[in-house]
């Protein structure tokens, strides 16, 4: 099974250049000027076109099921809809319930995924702490290719981790070389104002972000900072959404600590307005945490993006169609958390990234593909363009134009929250493993195709940390004093 991408330009995290690609059972073989190759195989013309790798969404929760219900978009329809819009791995989150082994939830969560049609991998969720979560983590890190695990700060009286679990689960992944992510927003902020505010009479979607203000994130990202700095131990701040919890992270690592920070594509290009709408269905599709925010947060963000302090673009992609959301219709606090976006993310950041300037377009490899291979450890597998690399390409027509619509999309959810914008910089073909799934707005997926990749422990920033740590290790004892 061959491939030739012929005449475009490749766009790496680091260079530009005219080059054709050569793809052979799922791997670039050859990647070089004027390629010749052998008879029979496949050639797709890129003249005029880029040649990317194809993005990496690590943030997205594909039939999860959370808040009483399921979300809409299973492994199957989310894969598809990734590869349609040039994103060709997820990394999802296998999350277990309280006192629930995480061996037998990994387990669920890899059948569930089975049908995927695009590659993937997963984070593990820890959700509450004994020695039997320690050493399920030391499984999935030793045995299943599992190198990170998240902990949600929020989400009280189901899957919030507090103080002690975030100390022994950061502690225990160093140990094992694994990265400690964190959904950070204070829980028990966000309880006591959900009930403020519903006893205020509030019950509306408005009164989802007013339960959830910027304080609550920055304290919450702020402590994840500071537990994993007394720990000296790496951290990874999913969906930063505000200039708090931005701050938290642009300060711990201008003091040279090892923390990284993603943010969505939603939280980049929509605000808060939304939750204001008098339509029921529109404000609860808009419901997700953290919430949108004032305008002013997306500015700080993109500046966020700009300077390197947060280094990746995810979707958070947990899709509620409107019937799955009326269960808040008397109760905000009912109503499903969740927006999607796979199928949109690289082009609303090629749009409002790269064609404002705001982005160069190998910054854009970088932020949709290239950075998260590299902090969750699949570099130079994916996120490169690189013979050896698995050939997971996307083509960008950069002239190529569309309007996002739920009318459109393939993604299985009955609303967009990218609705009605319109894009310039789309992906014409989206090549995974090698084979061509997606041409010009025509999918041609495979029902099982995806591949469930294995993450090895300990990606090159542990060393640079352990040195340090050799250096000044945690809980040293002054015995002078
Ligand atoms: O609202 C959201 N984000 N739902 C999915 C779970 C999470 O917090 O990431
Ligand atoms: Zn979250
Ligand atoms: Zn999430």
């Amino acid at each position: 099974m061959s491939l030739l991408i012929k005449g475009g330009t490749v766009v790496t995290a680091d260079q530009s250049f005219m080059a054709d690609v050569y793809c052979v059972d799922g791997k670039i073989a050859k990647v070089g000027a004027d390629l010749t190759v052998p008879g029979g195989t496949e050639v797709i013309d890129a003249a005029g076109q880029y040649v990317m790798p194809g993005g990496i969404d690590p943030h997205t929760h594909m039939q999860l099921p959370f808040m009483g219900t399921v979300a809409s978009e299973d492994f199957y329809s989310g894969t598809a809809a990734g590869l349609a819009g040039g994103t060709t791995c997820i990394i999802d989150f296998v999350i277990p319930a309280p006192g629930t082994s995480l061996m037998s939830a990994f387990h669920q969560w890899r059948e569930w995924a089975e049908k995927s049609v695009s590659d993937y991998a997963f984070h593990v969720a820890v959700t509450w702490w004994d020695e039997s979560v320690a050493q399920d983590m030391e499984t999935l890190v030793k045995e299943h290719g599992v190198n990170s695990f998240k902990h949600f700060m929020a989400y009280k009286g189901a899957i919030m981790a507090d103080d002690e679990i975030l100390v022994n689960s950061f502690s225990k992944a160093w140990d094992l070389g694994a990265l400690p992510t964190v959904h950070a927003e204070n829980g028990e902020l966000v309880y006591q104002l959900q009930k403020k505010l519903l006893a205020m009479g509030i019950t509306g979607p408005e009164g989802h972000p007013q339960s959830r203000p910027p304080e609550v994130e920055g304290e919450a990202a702020n402590r994840a900072i500071r537990i994993a700095q007394a720990l000296k131990t790496p951290v990874y701040l999913v969906h930063v959404s505000t200039e708090e919890a931005l701050d938290s992270v642009t300060r711990a690592r201008s003091e040279g600590q090892r923390v990284f920070g993603e943010v969505l594509a939603g939280h980049l290009l929509i605000d808060d307005s939304v939750y204001k709408n008098k339509d029921f269905d529109v404000a609860a599709a808009h419901v997700m945490s953290p919430p949108f925010r004032p305008k002013k947060a997306q500015d700080a963000l993109w500046k966020g993006l700009q300077s390197g302090n947060l280094q990746t673009t995810a979707t958070d992609h947990c899709c509620f169609c409107a019937d799955q959301k009326a269960a808040g219709k008397d109760d905000f606090t009912k109503i499903p958390n969740g927006t999607g976006g796979v199928e949109n993310r690289m082009e609303v950041l090629w749009n409002a990234g790269v064609n404002t300037g705001r982005l160069t377009m190998n910054e854009f490899v970088k932020v949709t593909s290239t950075n998260a291979a590299q902090i969750f450890n699949m570099y130079p597998r994916k996120g490169a363009i690189a013979e050896g690399s698995d050939a997971d390409i996307v083509v960008w027509d950069p002239k190529g134009k569309k309007t996002i619509s739920a009318k459109t999309h393939h993604q299985n959810v009955d609303y967009n929250i990218f609705e009605g914008m319109e894009v310039t910089g789309i992906p014409s073909h989206t090549i995974s493993q090698g084979k061509l799934v997606y041409c010009n707005g025509k999918l041609n997926v495979v029902r099982g195709a995806g591949n469930y990749i294995k993450r090895p422990p300990f990606a090159p920033y542990f060393d640079a940390i352990g040195k340090m740590r050799d250096m000044d290790p945690p809980f040293s004892v002054d015995r002078d004093s």
